[in-house]
């Protein structure tokens, strides 16, 4: 607690020598080897007993966090497609059905993948599962939120890139410690396109594995990044995202979105946007579309806090990925702005980054305002590509230091947001310093609705009062 402390002044002292210039951290990570951990590795092992369940997750099933989606693969047989649940360990009341599929992919051939929905859950209620699967079962948990409530508090946990090396399996442990009771994840799961031909497959299967240790317990609100597209023409394989939409749905319906690569869900009192970098974005396209209503249906006295999820950064000073977020930050940017986003967390970049409150929606290509600028309407940025897949840090920065970035720094980690209530909510990044948790930057993020307001009727009394 005492070094906690000791780290969080010397970031704080940092940033009020500094003013507001922006701190490059000069930590210099001795970095593990960026290997995937062996397929016979204990932390990748497959369950025993026949046919047993693996590669169990979970997902929100609505729009209101009152169902879930329970997935697992059987590798033998199709098992069952039950799940049981209820309020005991032990003691299930009720039982759900989904359905099964497989697929192949070059020459793999998957195992039989299950999907069920258990729905019209209680708010706020712990629910135990076990998952079918005939000769063997497995039994796992799970806790659903609070009620959609303007004052609710939760508390998220940010994975991005995550990969299966043992840094990976760092970033897991370290993000469990910290009680988060929901994982949003900006997309790169498996890096299984970095195998080729039968061990695309059976990388996807090994990270299902690695990623059950949470993903069976805390609900992951999925993103896909570029590592889910898979096309691979020397394989014949030309459909992008197979292997990862096989694996991972999301309730998409449910927000009115036609696919599952974009869609949105509230919980407790967060409205969660996710967003496809590597779907057409661009205006009179269905993501844009949709995009624009999905933003008029959020209710800020329901669900105070506007997150916008996404892979690529849009605002991001490492030379690697550099402005591969520029695009979609040219077409979405102004609407950020204008529904007033409280933070946009992506991925894509192997490192740490939190910008400023900024906006570059000036820039009209004719205007010459081609800086970004600050902006009390824009949301944080924040880049948590750093979960430790095998592709290693993104350690060359952009120097000068951008005016938009707040604080960067080339190491492994994961982040927390704790929603304290409608106007406050405490954002903190860890570092993965080899075995150890260090909590590195942090803010108390004001609500960019109920912050403003409340600031704006304080003004107006104090006029009240001096006019009197
Ligand atoms: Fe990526």
């Amino acid at each position: 607690m005492l070094v906690e402390l000791l780290l969080f002044s010397l970031v704080l002292l940092n940033c009020i020598c500094n003013g507001n210039a922006g701190v490059t951290s000069a930590f210099v990570r001795n970095e593990w080897p960026s290997v995937d951990i062996a397929l016979d590795d204990q932390a990748i092992a497959v369950p025993k007993g026949y046919n047993a369940p693996q590669q169990v997750h979970i997902t929100q099933g609505d729009n209101d966090g009152k169902a879930v989606i329970v997935s697992w693969i059987t590798a033998d047989e199709p098992g069952s497609n039950k799940v049981r649940y209820g309020l005991s360990d032990g003691k299930y009341h009720f039982t759900a059905e989904g359905s099964m599929q497989k697929y192949t992919f070059y020459n793999y051939t998957s195992g039989y993948i299950h999907h069920c929905l258990l729905d019209g859950l209680q708010y706020d209620t712990k629910y135990y599962y076990e998952v079918e699967a005939g000769n063997s079962s497995r039994r796992f948990w799970f806790q659903t939120p609070p009620p959609i409530d303007l004052d609710a508090p939760y508390r998220f946990g940010i994975i991005g890139d995550l990969g299966q090396t043992y840094n990976s399996l760092s970033t897991l442990e370290h993000s469990a410690q910290l009680g988060a009771e929901t994982i949003l994840y900006v997309g790169d799961l498996s890096y299984a396109d970095r195998y080729k031909y039968h061990d695309v497959g059976v990388r996807w299967d090994s990270w299902g594995r690695l990623a059950e240790r949470s993903a069976a317990y805390q609900p992951w609100i999925w993103v896909a990044g570029n590592h889910e597209i898979e096309y691979f023409p020397y394989m014949g394989e030309v459909i992008p995202f197979r292997n990862y939409a096989y694996r991972y749905p999301t309730p998409h319906h449910t927000s009115g979105s036609n696919n599952p690569l974009w869609y949105a869900v509230r919980r407790a009192s967060a409205h969660i946007i996710v967003l496809s970098t590597y779907s057409p974005f661009v205006k009179y396209t269905p993501q844009w579309s949709w995009l624009q209503e999905e933003f008029e249906r959020v209710d800020r006295v329901k669900t105070p806090w506007l997150i916008v999820l996404m892979h690529a950064p849009m605002y991001n000073s490492y030379n690697s990925h550099f402005m591969e977020g520029e695009s979609m930050r040219v077409v979405f940017e102004s609407w950020f702005c204008r529904y007033k986003v409280d933070v946009v967390f992506a991925g894509h970049v192997h490192a740490y980054e939190r910008s400023y409150r900024v906006s570059n929606i000036k820039y009209n290509v004719s205007s010459g305002s081609s800086y970004a600028a600050p902006d009390k309407s824009a949301p944080v940025y924040i880049t948590v590509g750093d979960g430790g897949n095998k592709g290693g840090l993104a350690t060359s920065f952009k120097y000068p230091q951008p005016n938009y970035c707040a604080f960067r720094e080339a190491s492994y980690g994961h982040s927390t947001l704790e929603i304290k209530n409608r106007t406050h909510a405490l954002y903190h990044w860890n570092r993965n310093d080899d075995g150890k948790r260090v909590p590195t930057d942090q803010m108390v993020l004001h609500n960019q609705y109920w912050w403003c307001r409340r600031s704006n009727g304080r003004r107006r009394t104090k006029r009240n009062n001096q006019s009197k």
